[in-house]
C-alpha cells in the first residue's frame, strides 16, 4: 500500500503529492512543524504538540489553518488511512507560495502537509544499549524556542555524530549544553538529581521533558531546570535524552567517555518505563 500523505486538503499517495518550487517553505525555510509519537495507533501527549504549533506559528506571524479539533481529527485519519500502528504524524506548515522575494502578502494561504513514519517506539535497540552523543558548538539561531523547519545546524550537527560513529549530538553554547540536534539533554547528578536546562529562547521546548518532569515530580524523583556544562555531563552518574522519536534514551558515553559504568543508568531505565506506562494509560 503506498504511503498516503496529506496535502492541503487531500489524502495522496506520496508520490504525488506536490509542493510548488515558489513555495517558501522550500526557498526560505518559511515554515513550522510537530512531530507526535503515535503507539498502537494513538497520538500520545498530542495536545501540548499542537500548542506548540499554534505559538511557533503566531510567532512567525502564520495564522494556524485549522483549529485543535481539526488537527486532531486530520492526524487520526491519516493514521487509520495508512494503518499507522507505532511511530510518528509529522505536521508541516509553511508561509505559501508567491514569487521568491522576501516579503509577500500577508494572507497567503499556508501550505500544509502531513505524512505518517512507521517507526520502533516501544523496544528499539537504543533504548536497551543507550546511545552514545557528541559535543558540537550550537550554531543555530536565537530563537530556538520556535520550532522552524530551518534545520540546517541540526543537520550539519547529526552529519558530525554520523561522522564520529555515534547516534547523536549535544550542542554546546558557552561550555553549557543547549540540547541534542533533535532531543531534550538530561543528565542525573551522583545525587540522583535529574538536571535539563530551564526552558527560553535557546532551547525547544520539548514535549516529553515536560512529560518526564511531570513524572518525575509525581514519583517523588528529585530534578532541577538549570543549565549544566560538558564538564558536568561527562562526570554525570546518568544521562539521557528525550524526544517523540525517542521517548527516553540512555546516553552511555559523550565525546567518547562513558556516563558512569558506561550502562543505562538505573533511574534513566525506570524514566523510560513510567514515560511508557504513561503513553499506553494516556
Ligand atoms: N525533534 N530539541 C530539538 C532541537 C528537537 O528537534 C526536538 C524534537 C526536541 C524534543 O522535543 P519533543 O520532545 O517535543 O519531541 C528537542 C523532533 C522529534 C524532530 O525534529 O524530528
Amino acid at each position: 500500500m503506498p504511503r498516503l500523505v496529506y496535502l492541503n486538503g487531500d489524502f495522496v499517495p506520496l508520490d504525488q503529492a506536490q509542493i510548488p518550487v515558489m513555495d517558501r517553505g522550500f526557498l526560505f525555510g518559511d515554515g513550522i512543524y510537530e512531530v507526535t509519537a503515535v503507539l498502537g495507533g494513538r497520538l500520545i501527549d498530542n495536545a501540548p504538540h499542537l500548542a506548540r504549533l499554534e505559538r511557533s506559528l503566531e510567532e512567525i506571524g502564520i495564522a494556524n489553518p485549522h483549529t485543535d479539533m481539526e488537527w486532531t481529527r486530520l492526524q487520526y485519519d491519516l493514521i487509520r488511512r495508512n494503518g499507522l500502528g507505532d511511530g510518528l504524524v509529522y505536521i508541516e506548515v509553511t508561509r505559501g507560495v508567491f514569487e521568491r522575494d522576501f516579503l509577500c502578502p500577508t494572507d497567503l494561504r499556508p501550505t500544509v502537509a502531513m505524512f505518517p513514519q512507521a517507526k520502533e517506539l516501544r523496544d528499539p535497540p537504543a533504548a536497551t544499549t543507550g546511545v552514545a552523543v557528541v559535543t558540537v558548538p550550537d550554531l543555530r539561531w536565537k530563537r530556538r524556542d520556535i520550532k522552524s523547519v530551518a534545520l540546517l545546524a541540526q543537520v550539519l550537527a547529526k552529519q558530525a555524530a554520523r561522522a564520529a560513529g555515534v547516534a547523536e549530538a549535544w550542542m554546546v553554547e558557552d561550555g553549557y549544553v543547549t540540547e541534542g540536534a533533535s532531543s531534550t539533554a538530561f543528565i542525573i547528578a551522583s545525587d540522583g538529581r535529574i538536571v535539563t536546562r530551564p526552558l527560553s529562547t535557546a532551547v525547544l521546548p520539548g514535549i516529553t521533558r515536560s512529560a518526564v518532569l511531570k513524572l518525575a515530580e509525581r514519583h517523588g524523583l528529585r530534578f532541577e531546570e538549570r543549565p549544566f556544562a560538558v564538564a558536568e555531563a561527562l562526570g554525570a552518574a546518568e544521562a539521557f535524552l528525550t524526544s517523540a522519536s525517542s521517548l527516553v534514551t540512555p546516553v552511555v558515553a559523550i565525546d567518547g567517555h562513558p556516563v558512569g559504568d558506561g550502562k543505562p543508568g538505573p533511574l534513566t531505565k525506570e524514566l523510560r518505563k513510567l514515560y511508557l506506562q504513561m503513553a499506553e494509560a494516556s
